[in-house]
């Protein structure tokens, strides 16, 4: 029996120094798209994937992470005496149910794979998603969502995947490939930022993961890898052969928000889905171009 895929992780520990001194005392995965924090779209991305437990690893100075989904009495309070319907129902979005969500602590940036680590005795012995928030994805059924169904079909483990240009392949996780039906292919190693005449593929490992429990036993080693970093790529390289290993084309956009371009990319595209600002966003638009 495949066992649901019940519980989340958001790696939220990172230094994120490309976008000092704005992460300073903010934390990056707290940048807003227009008037919502990166982390809050990913949260409601799990849920809609049928998530009921969210494990964030936190680190130093992500505290505005727990108070951002947790109840604000007096704010709620304040809201109420005005009357403010949407604020309030904007503010109720943000508020976890108890016992659903839990948070550790990665002391040490020390690479996504050990704040994945961090998460073990949360996790257990079932299959888990993991989702960074910085990659932004706009889609008609939420990405999470698509994966949990392809994982209903071939079980395993699944990334998200993204067909880049080659000379990008050095700044992510990149897929060997043995079998490929132009949305699901099976892997047969990846390898993590090779150089453009290295890459096995084109194909990159986007944030978004379903993986079973197993994986902790190769993160338990705590192997340095690319960047002198504890990688996740290294330990999931590790399980193929063992369980079923896929990445899915995904319908939708990936938004790289964890670069410049890519966030202000992100704010642009995401104001013009909204129809309360896409008017006014293009004429504004309009007057730079
Ligand atoms: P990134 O490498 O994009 O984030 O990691 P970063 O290191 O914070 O950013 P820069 O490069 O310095 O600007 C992707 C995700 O993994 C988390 C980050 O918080 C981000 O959500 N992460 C990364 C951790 O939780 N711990 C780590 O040690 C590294």
């Amino acid at each position: 029996m495949m066992k649901p895929v019940r519980k989340a992780v958001f790696p939220v520990a990172g230094l994120g120094t490309r976008f000092l001194p704005a992460t300073k005392a903010i934390p990056k995965e707290m940048l807003p798209l227009v008037d919502k924090p990166l982390l809050q779209y990913a949260v409601e991305e799990a849920r809609a994937a049928g998530i009921e437990e969210f494990v964030f690893v936190t680190g130093r100075g992500k505290r505005a992470i727990e108070d951002h989904f947790d109840t604000d009495t007096e704010l709620n309070r304040t809201l109420e005496a005005r009357q403010n319907a949407e604020a309030m129902e904007a503010v109720r979005l943000t508020e976890a149910n108890p016992g659903q969500v839990f948070y550790t602590r990665q002391q040490l940036p020390l690479g996504l794979g050990h704040a994945v680590w961090c998460a073990r005795p949360l996790i257990g012995n079932e299959p888990f998603a993991i989702i960074l928030p910085d990659d932004y994805v706009m889609s008609t059924v939420p990405c999470l969502q698509q994966m949990v169904e392809a994982y209903h079909r071939v079980g395993g483990n699944i990334v998200a995947v993204v067909d880049v240009p080659r000379e990008d392949t050095k700044r992510y996780g990149i897929l060997d490939i043995a079998e490929d039906d132009g949305t699901l292919a099976v892997i047969k190693g990846l390898v993590e930022k090779p150089k453009p005449e290295d890459a096995p593929s084109t194909l990159s490992i986007i944030g978004r993961y379903i993986l079973q429990p197993e994986v902790f036993g190769f993160l338990d080693h705590h192997e340095r890898g690319a960047g002198n970093e504890i990688q996740l790529t290294d330990s999931m390289a590790k399980l193929i052969g063992q369980q079923p290993f896929h990445g899915l084309r995904f319908e939708g956009k990936r938004f790289d928000c964890g670069d410049k371009v890519g966030f202000l990319e992100a704010n642009i595209a995401h104001a013009l889905q909204r129809p309360e600002l896409a008017g006014k966003v293009r004429e504004m638009l309009d007057r730079y171009c």
